[in-house]
């Protein structure tokens, strides 16, 4: 048997090697790690299994015959992060460039198959020229089937793709429908149309960086969540990530030791809301005095600014944390804002993960752009994003909760469990000086000294209706809290709402406003 044990040994070496030994030199030259060791780098050692390292194309046109690696550029199967099962694919750029044939594009949908199975979260790690050029169709359709797996599996297990390389035309749909983008600066770029055919069709002159990069996507389209510096950062991402998810829809997040010190209490919030109601502060100091120490991992963060969102941990529970940025356009829900907060708030609520809401916003963004692109349709994202979400809900209300947007920041009339709102805190229709001009127009003109009057007017509307008292009288409010105290009262308070069980009325699926 010895010969036929060193075939096997010469096969698993060959497999190793992709596309050769030049290929994978030329792959770290371009600051690039190949495609097994990403793998390696992240899941925990000696926990790889493969599977389908011996798979190879079937395709015979252009020279193909003569060319085959084994493995057909993706190396796929499963191992552990810190202790937890995943199943990953990791594009081998050094074969055929990565690119997708129907036998890759197999791999893929088989070990998708055993995710959705068995519960637990698929990584993929993409680097590819895109459809086997020579293969045509037969790639077109392994490209579809899975598109139609990362739908199916949407909801169902958390799904991250890593961009660490070419990811253009149908193969970055596949991304776009996961949980989570990761892109590489300046090694990864993802475009519907290169370069090349955006000259030819729009005259633009732009580079692939500029058109599809992960500084353009972290920031100018928010198609990707996190911007790395390296792949080695990439991978590390990944695994903050996994740390606050659970595995599949059915399972609850992991929970953290926490030891209590016993004194919750954290003064620096007492002081942190300035006197000037229009002056701003930065809304991550508030989380930053809730939340577990170091425990925010901030998503989306150079998109939509005006908006923060990310996980964290409380008493070593996770959260994810929608908080409105006053520190940005004063914290006014625009379209990006409103986008990025509602696709956070879906997938918190996909994967039973309990959602905290800090809220100090002055209203919509006013203007045509707005108006023009669609502000209604993607501010009601938002609103429909909370309303449908079962897991349970806290908001805080810091400052200003102005208008439409206190309906929708999580208000309790569309289902929050408990909301709270600082002494700070100034729930109204409009602002103040707003309000008066208004409702007072006739009775200040009339004035012998109209300013004088305005700032009367003004006056008695704060005193009216800029504290939380009107809505805590109401129950809107369940409780005036002191800053200092918010850690505590959401330590308990998401305790008490861990068993909660909340259901949607029987319905296909619902019809979110896209
Ligand atoms: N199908 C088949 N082979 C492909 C391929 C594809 N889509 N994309 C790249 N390759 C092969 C190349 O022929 C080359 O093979 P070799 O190692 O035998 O020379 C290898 O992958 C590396 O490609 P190369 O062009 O040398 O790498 P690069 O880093 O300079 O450029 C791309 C990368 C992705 C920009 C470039 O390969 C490209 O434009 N590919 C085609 C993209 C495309 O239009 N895809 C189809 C539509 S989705």
């Amino acid at each position: 048997h010895l010969s036929k044990i060193k075939v096997l040994e010469q096969k698993n070496a060959e497999a190793l090697l992709g596309g050769g030994q030049a290929r994978i030199e030329a792959q770290h030259k371009k600051g690039k790690l190949t495609a097994r060791e990403r793998v390696d780098l992240l899941l925990d050692p000696g926990s790889f299994e493969e599977i389908g390292k011996f798979v190879m194309h079937r395709s015979k046109d252009f020279g193909l015959d003569k060319e085959y690696y084994l493995g057909d550029g993706v190396v796929t199967g499963y191992g552990t992060v810190n202790g937890r099962l995943v199943y990953v694919f990791s594009q081998d750029f050094t074969v055929f460039g990565g690119s997708l044939s129907e036998t890759h594009a197999e791999k893929i949908v088989k070990i998708m198959d055993l995710a959705m199975k068995n519960g637990a979260p698929i990584i993929g790690l993409n680097d590819s020229g895109g459809a086997r050029i020579q293969e045509g169709v037969v790639s077109l359709g392994g490209y579809a089937d899975i598109f139609y797996k990362n739908t199916l599996a949407s909801g169902v297990i958390p799904q991250i793709s890593a961009v660490m390389g070419p990811c253009a035309g149908g193969a970055v749909y596949s991304p776009a429908i996961t949980d989570f983008i990761l892109m590489v600066e300046n090694t990864s770029y993802m475009f519907v149309t290169g370069p090349n055919v955006v000259k030819t069709v729009t005259h633009e002159n732009v580079t692939s960086e500029e058109l599809g990069g992960a500084s353009t996507h972290s920031t100018k389209s928010g198609v990707t969540h996190f911007s790395c510096a390296n792949e080695v950062e990439c991978i590390n991402n990944i695994k903050t990530l996994l740390s606050y998810i659970p595995q599949n829809c059915e399972d609850t997040t992991p929970l953290f030791p926490y030891d209590s010190t016993g004194n919750e209490a954290r003064e620096i919030l007492n002081n942190l809301i300035p006197e000037n109601p229009n002056q701003p502060y930065d809304m991550r100091e508030v989380i930053e005095g809730i939340i577990d120490e170091n425990s925010f991992f901030e998503v989306h963060k150079n998109f939509g600014e005006n908006i923060v969102v990310g996980f964290a941990r409380i008493a070593g529970r996770s959260i994810g944390i929608v908080g409105n940025q006053p520190a940005v356009l004063a914290g006014v829900l625009d379209i990006n804002a409103s986008t990025k907060a509602a696709r956070f708030v879906r997938f918190c609520d996909c994967f039973n993960i309990p959602l905290l809401v800090l809220e100090d916003v002055p209203g919509f963004l006013p203007g045509t752009d707005q108006e023009w692109r669609g502000i209604i349709s993607n501010g009601a994202k938002l609103l429909y994003a909370f309303c449908e979400a079962t897991v349970p809900r806290i908001t805080v209300i810091t400052r200003k909760a102005y208008g439409g947007a206190y309906d929708v920041m999580n208000s309790k009339h569309i289902g929050a469990d408990l909301n709270f709102a600082w002494p700070t805190a100034e729930i109204a229709v409009m602002g103040a000086k707003g309000a008066a001009e208004i409702i007072f127009k006739r009775e200040i003109s009339a004035a012998e000294n109209p300013e004088a009057k305005l700032a009367e007017k003004i006056e008695e509307y704060q005193t009216k209706f800029a504290t939380p008292y009107r809505a805590a009288h109401r129950g809107f409010i369940d409780e005036v809290i002191m800053p200092d105290q918010t850690r505590t009262k959401l330590i308990k308070a998401f305790k008490m709402l861990e068993n909660k069980v909340d259901q949607l009325p029987r319905k296909k699926h619902g019809n979110i406003p896209l």
